[in-house]
Parts: structure tokens; sequence; C-alpha cells
């Protein structure tokens, strides 16, 4: 089972000075390559936690970025908060978008979580597992500071093998480096990571699989986009 394949250099300092570059143009280039569609991915994952029964709700937005899953999960009226990141521009951007004293903003890798045991009643990582150094650590660690039946919803772009991919693989490959690279005048070639981050991660039952054996039990798995967005809805 491969924990991910290892060939990307995902080190911290590379992926948070990749993210602290594209920071002021990320919000623009993610509606504009999804054609605001990833903001519907966003306001269902509010939609299908709005159906739970939460008696207090902590939430811990890890990998938070911009905070534009922050900002949905806002919504559900959380005791309070947590937006965690490696990227300080990624979080400067989150806090002049949303200011709250139910919101604190927490510069930390997900593979050292600087929580206690069980603090969180729901954890969400909106397009973050991909990008983590060592993801079977992470997940332990988001394991850990989970609330017995707390709530882990994975969003994020997942390998896949089939036809309907290579479609979105021409898209990612091809258009998105060229003009992403272009418009955030990215030294780093953050959008050619992109493309290379998917090709070299789990496929979704990959994930699952993994999530599993960390101790989660899988509630449901939704396909967004082509079988390569997909929304993965866990339990402690
Ligand atoms: C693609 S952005 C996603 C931002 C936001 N969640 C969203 O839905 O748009 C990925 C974020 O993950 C953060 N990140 C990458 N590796 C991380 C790690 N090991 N620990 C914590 N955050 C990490 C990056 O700094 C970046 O802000």
């Amino acid at each position: 089972m491969p924990e991910s394949k290892k060939n990307l250099n995902k080190s911290p300092d590379k992926i948070s000075s990749m993210f602290d570059e594209i920071a002021p143009k990320y919000d623009f280039l993610n509606h504009f390559f999804t054609l605001n569609i990833d903001k519907i991915w966003r306001s269902r994952i509010r939609e299908n936690l709005e159906l739970f029964d939460f008696k207090k709700l902590i939430i811990l937005d890890l990998a938070a970025g911009t905070g534009d899953l922050t900002k949905e999960l806002m919504k559900l009226s959380p005791d309070m908060i947590y937006a965690c990141d490696i990227s300080d521009n990624m979080l400067e951007v989150l806090r002049e978008k949303i200011k709250s004293n139910k919101l604190s903003t927490v510069n930390s890798p997900a593979e050292k979580l600087p929580f206690t045991d069980n603090a969180f009643d729901v954890v969400t990582v909106g397009f973050g597992v991909r990008n983590f150094y060592e993801l079977e650590k992470a997940l332990n660690e988001i394991y850990r500071v989970m609330n017995k039946n707390g709530i882990l919803v994975i969003l994020d772009f997942f390998k896949v093998n089939s036809v309907k991919a290579k479609i979105f693989n021409l898209y990612s490959g091809k258009v998105m480096p060229a003009v992403g690279n272009f418009l955030s005048k990215s030294k780093t070639k953050a959008y050619s990571y992109l493309n290379q981050s998917i090709s070299d991660f789990l496929t979704v039952d990959e994930f699952i699989t993994l999530a599993k054996k960390t101790g989660f039990t899988l509630l449901k798995s939704e396909n967004n986009f082509l079988d390569v967005v997909n929304t993965i809805y866990l339990k402690k």
C-alpha cells in the first residue's frame, strides 16, 4: 500500500514558500480555473455537516489556506474554529477575509499539531492532504486531536486512471500551468506542481484504505467531478 508515491519534493519549506508566493492570486485563479464550481463543493460540505446534531462545535480547518472553506464553515455557527496552515501569506489573506472572535489562526504543519487530544468535533482538509509531506503521520495527528465520533472531511483531487480523467489531465497538465504560472508570475512554477501532485497522489480507494488503517470509519465518499475531485466523510 503506497503511503504516497514520494516522487515529488513536498518539504514544508518548499510547499510553504510556494503557497506564500501565490497567496495574493490564489482565490482569483482557483475560481477562474473551476468556473466557480469549487464554491459549490465547499458549500456541499457545510450542507452535509448541518445534518449532524453537534452538542458543541469546535472545528479545525486544516491546510486552511486563504480560508474559503473556513468562511463556509463559519455559517455553521461554531463555538470556535481554528484555521491551521504552514503558509503565513495564505493565513494573512484568510485573516483579511474573515473577522470573527470565534476564529483563531495557527501556523503549524499537519504532521505535528499543537492541540490536545480529543479537542475537535469536526476536522476539514480542503485541497490539503495531497500536499502533506508525511500523510500517514498527519492522519494519525488528525485522529489524535479529534473527539470520539468526530467527523473528518477531506476534499481533494485524487489520482484516476480512467479515460475521463485524461481530459482533465490535459487541462490540469497543459492549460492550468501555462495560464496559472503566467498570471501568478510564479517563479516556483506552482501551477505545474498541481498536476504533478495529482498524478503523484493516491486514488480515492487507496486514500480510504489508509484512513481506515489509521482508525477512521468511512461514512461516505462523493464524486464531485470526473472521479478526480472527491469529498470523503470519515468518522473517528
Ligand atoms: C491548495 S491550498 C488549499 C486551501 C484551502 N483549504 C482551500 O480549500 O482552498 C493548500 C494549503 O495547504 C497548506 N499545506 C500544505 N502542506 C501542509 C502541511 N503539511 N501542513 C499544513 N498545511 C499545509 C498550504 O500552505 C496551502 O495553503
